[in-house]
């Protein structure tokens, strides 16, 4: 699971030259049963609710975006674009940053322009905030219904007939975001690595 392209934080903020977008991950334990029932076979508890978007351009991504690091710093960026995606002023921390990576270069005639940067990062909430953010993401947010048109919850259970995460994962995700996911998974021991390698397999059929 190791990207190619990671840089450390200090490598990536020394590239004045490149272009660096910030993204969250959002997260929070809950006790919330699936159909209110007991857990069916293979669905964790508690359940983990890490949160995403439908973006503009019909694919699934972070919550965060572009930073122009000559005005701001990349938390102070991602804390702004927090804001005008989701409504809710947030306090990103230098802690909370993951890692920094060099996003695939997407065509050849981009081969001129500038070198994105994307920076990650995760933070843990409580299930009243992560519910708070939902409210706030479809009536205060600026970017609502345009930049953004929805905020969704990944599912992490496996249902029998292999619904749940593998479907989600057979969705369209920009730039690095689904490695991003996968990689935070398995980093904070949300899922199993081997659910995991089982739901990627179904996802790919
Ligand atoms: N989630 C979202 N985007 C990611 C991710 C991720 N996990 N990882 C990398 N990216 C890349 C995407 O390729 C994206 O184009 O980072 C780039 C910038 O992130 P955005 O969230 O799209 O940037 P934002 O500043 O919120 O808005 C982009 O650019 O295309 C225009 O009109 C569009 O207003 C929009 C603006
Ligand atoms: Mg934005
Ligand atoms: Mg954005």
């Amino acid at each position: 699971y190791m990207a190619s392209g990671q840089l450390s934080r200090a490598e990536a903020l020394a590239c004045s030259g490149c272009r660096h977008a910030c993204h969250v991950m959002l997260y929070c334990d809950t006790n919330t049963l699936l159909f209110g029932s007991i857990p069916i076979r293979h669905i964790v508890l508690p359940l983990l609710l890490p949160q995403m978007q439908m973006r503009f351009d019909g694919l699934l991504g972070f919550p965060g975006g572009f930073v122009n690091l000559s005005e701001e710093s990349l938390e102070a960026g991602l804390g702004r674009e927090l804001l005008e995606e989701l409504g809710v002023a947030f306090q990103i921390l230098e802690e909370d940053h993951v890692d920094s990576c060099f996003a695939p270069a997407s065509s050849p005639a981009s081969s001129t322009s500038p070198r994105l940067i994307t920076h990650f990062y995760t933070k843990k909430m409580e299930e009243g905030q992560i519910r708070a953010v939902e409210t706030a993401a479809v009536t205060t947010a600026t970017d609502h219904g345009q930049e953004v048109l929805g905020m969704v919850r990944v599912p992490l259970h496996s249902t029998k007939g292999g619904g749940g995460l593998a479907s989600f994962l057979s969705h369209s995700f920009v730039g690095n975001a689904r490695f991003q996911l996968l990689h935070t998974l398995l980093r904070l021991h949300l899922v199993a690595p081997e659910e995991l390698r089982e739901a990627l397999a179904r996802s790919l059929k």
